[in-house]
């Protein structure tokens, strides 16, 4: 099975300042005939407070001449407590309402995929328990299939022991809460978007990989961290084990959020990383 991962398209009919890069992603996924696609998320520019940012670019999504799975990112549900957009009910709510579940499995002879949503992880709610509940059932009803998870948000940035990274990925306590289940269930994968860049590695015997966005790179706005400032995709091959390939796209133009970051995204202080929004 051969699955293409796409991320980070951040679409949107009144902001459309990356909607150029859909047509050639689109095109690139049908020249692969893909078995399957799955987006990591921030689907759209503003989903988390505009809806028709959501409908816009769930049409676009389902214009795929093939089967795709969605996760929500940041910018389609909202995010950390005390930011601008918290992520909370009314938004997932819309999500599922306007693009569909939040959290998923997908089964094959061979495989479990398990989509999560990554943006309730450490906000302490209830629904982020539920997910924990959900995950722990997922994972031990597998059975003999291998285990491939997806999520908008990286497990860590630079370690799994790092403390709180704030914006960029999975705080410490959901983090080992996580890391637990995964070699406790032999996970063999999971792959990630949200930092806009590509990078692949290994915890315990889990693979790790974070897709590169198709919409835009961040440029030195922003720390820099591991992985390359590339656009394109990851794909996926899932056999008796899982080769994952990250693969720029020479089609996609190469726009920097740096250059617009003003016009699509004001409310990000440029002084203050934590705000600062891919
Ligand atoms: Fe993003």
């Amino acid at each position: 099975m051969r699955i293409i991962q796409i991320t980070d398209t951040h679409l949107s009919p009144s902001k459309p300042h990356f909607n150029a890069n859909w047509s050639p992603l689109a095109q690139w996924v049908a020249d692969q005939k893909p078995d399957l696609v799955i987006h990591t998320g921030d689907l759209s520019v503003d989903g988390a407070d505009i809806e028709d940012d959501l409908a816009f670019s769930a049409n676009l999504l389902n214009q795929l001449s093939v089967q795709v799975l969605c996760l929500p990112g940041n910018h389609d549900i909202g995010h950390m407590p005390g930011s601008a957009q918290p992520v909370n009910a009314t938004r997932i709510d819309r999500w599922r309402e306007m693009v569909g579940p939040d959290r998923w499995t997908y089964d094959t002879d061979k495989w479990r995929l398990i989509g999560l949503n990554s943006l309730i992880l450490g906000n302490d709610s209830l629904e982020e328990e539920e997910q924990f509940d959900w995950l722990e059932d997922a994972l031990g009803e597998a059975e003999t299939r291998q285990i491939a998870i997806f999520a908008h948000k990286p497990l860590f940035v630079d370690a799994a022991d790092e403390g709180e990274t704030g914006y960029w990925s999975v705080r410490p306590t959901p983090r080992k809460r996580l890391l637990d289940l995964f070699e406790e269930y032999e996970v063999a994968l999971h792959a990630s978007g949200h930092l806009h860049r590509g990078w692949q590695g290994t915890h315990n015997n889990t693979g790790l990989v974070w897709a590169p966005a198709s919409s835009f790179t961040v440029g030195d706005m922003e720390r820099d961290m591991p992985g390359e400032r590339i656009l394109g995709a990851a794909i996926h091959t899932l056999t008796d084990r899982v080769k994952s390939e990250i693969v720029e796209i020479d089609a996609l133009s190469r726009f920097v959020l740096d250059d617009v970051i003003e016009e699509v995204y004001p409310r990000a202080p440029k002084a203050q990383p934590a705000e600062i929004t891919a």
